[in-house]
């Protein structure tokens, strides 16, 4: 057998204590198939006290996880302390200059940081792997480097946080509100006690900035998401949604148009016949339209030790069998600069609700605002009838600009019988 691959781990919480069990589980499984034995020789993280559920053994354990960069013998770092910066980012960028492998399950490094961390990696003889970064235990990020290498991808979507997809799910199933359903999520731990990350939209744009850059073949570009998250969804909004035949899903989606790479996140209406419509509570799923692949669907858990780690220590078995490909499929010197395409250009159908004083002419009005826009109506749902009361008005559009649909809607919510501002959530053709 060949040298075994020494490896030092940073990070031992939730995804470092799975990747550490794993390999030790199936230590013979995996030489088999890397032709090597991979050897934890190092690791480190705050408190070494902490019990993590496993033996150090003859594993060393390092204070400074800084010294795992430098430590001689080390043929590659992984890093699962997390952050986009401090001493995650100081961990990777130190091994990297110093040609050693990294692999890494942090999305907001790669994010905010990936173009750099690329070129760095490349120019210095060591390569840089993050399977783990985006949707967990799903290997997209080999799908889409290597299973689709031979296809340009038309468009790339998912729903991405397992947290938003459990409130969302919770929401439909229980007809509850989102704060309630967040305490509640929150009281059992599928959500952190900071939710801001997950249900604002941040931590899915995270994973679709890596995977834009992986099927487009452009810098990775956080910036130049529009983000969204999913406070504003109401449990009305997911009852009409389901008699109009959609569901409410948060996706990133990332799609070439005439314009650019367009890049968003925020809640959509699909299709209750679409694939994603169907993923429901933690789970994950990517879709990507190549050309000649066409439509590919890939699900399972997102998030948690095991699937997390499974993916860690795919990349880990890759850097021991030697098989390397640019970080995000073409040398980073040749990653095209991202040009931010702005959601005025945005062209879709759209949901509308409104509350409105259920007085005479009062939809005449609405529908003469989306007329002088060339905004045509696809459906109108009203229910109950209450002269001089609130009552909810739901429509939704065929394709429109979405600079006209904001026209439209400031003036909808200047008319003196709207009770209060109108919602809109965007509808996916998927
Ligand atoms: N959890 C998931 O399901 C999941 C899924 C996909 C990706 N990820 C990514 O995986 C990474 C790790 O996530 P996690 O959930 O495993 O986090 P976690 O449970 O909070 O673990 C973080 C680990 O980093 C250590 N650490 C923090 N600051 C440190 C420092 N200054 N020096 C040394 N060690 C330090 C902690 O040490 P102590 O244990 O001693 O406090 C802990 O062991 C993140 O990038 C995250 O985004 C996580």
């Amino acid at each position: 057998m060949n040298q075994p691959l020494n490896i030092a781990i940073a990070g031992l919480g939730t995804v470092g204590a799975a990747t550490v069990r794993l390999l030790r589980d199936h230590r013979a499984l995996h030489a088999q198939r890397c032709g090597r034995d991979i050897v934890i020789s190092a690791v480190s993280a705050r408190d070494r006290g902490r019990d993590r559920g496993f033996e150090l053994g003859d594993i060393q354990w390092v204070d400074d996880p800084l010294e795992l960069a430098r430590r001689p013998g080390i043929d590659a770092v992984v890093e699962l302390i997390g952050g986009s910066d401090g001493i995650a980012r100081e961990l990777v960028e130190t091994a990297l200059a110093a040609g050693r492998h990294v692999v890494t399950a942090n999305k907001a490094l790669l994010a905010h940081h990936g173009t750099a961390l690329a070129r760095l990696a490349e120019g210095n003889g060591g390569s840089l792997r993050y399977e783990a970064a985006v949707a967990g235990g799903i290997p997209i990020v080999k799908a889409l480097r290597e299973g689709l290498a031979g296809n340009a991808v038309d468009r790339i979507y998912g729903i991405l946080n397992g947290t938003c997809n459990y409130i969302l799910t919770t929401m439909r199933e229980s007809g509850r509100e989102f704060d309630d359903v967040l305490a509640e999520a929150q009281a059992l731990g599928y959500a952190e006690a900071d939710p801001s990350f997950d249900v604002d939209g941040v931590d899915t744009a995270h994973k679709l900035a890596i995977l834009t850059a992986l099927a487009f073949g452009t810098e990775v570009d956080f910036d130049a998401i529009h983000i969204e998250g999913i406070r504003g969804v109401t449990a009305d909004d997911i009852r009409f949604a389901e008699e109009l035949g959609y569901r409410v899903k948060l996706l990133g989606i990332a799609r070439r148009t005439g314009h650019g790479i367009e890049q968003r996140v925020h809640p959509c209406l699909v299709a209750r016949t679409t694939p994603v419509a169907h993923v429901e509570g933690v789970y994950n799923a990517v879709v990507a339209d190549g050309d000649y692949a066409e439509t590919t669907v890939y699900q399972g858990k997102g998030a948690g030790g095991g699937p997390t780690a499974s993916a860690v220590v795919a990349d880990i078995m890759d850097v021991a069998r030697g098989d390397f490909v640019p970080t995000f499929a073409i040398p980073a010197g040749d990653l095209a600069p991202s040009k931010p395409v702005s959601m005025e250009r945005h062209n879709g159908p759209f949901y509308i609700c409104m509350t409105v004083r259920d007085e005479p002419g009062v939809m005449a009005e609405i529908t003469a605002i989306f007329r002088d826009e060339a905004i045509s109506l696809e459906s109108m749902l009203q229910r109950g009838r209450a002269p001089g009361e609130p009552v909810p008005v739901v429509l939704t559009t065929h394709e429109t600009e979405e600079a006209a649909m904001g026209r439209a809607l400031a003036l909808i919510s200047g008319l003196d019988t709207m009770i209060a501002p109108p919602r809109m959530i965007r509808i996916e053709t998927l």
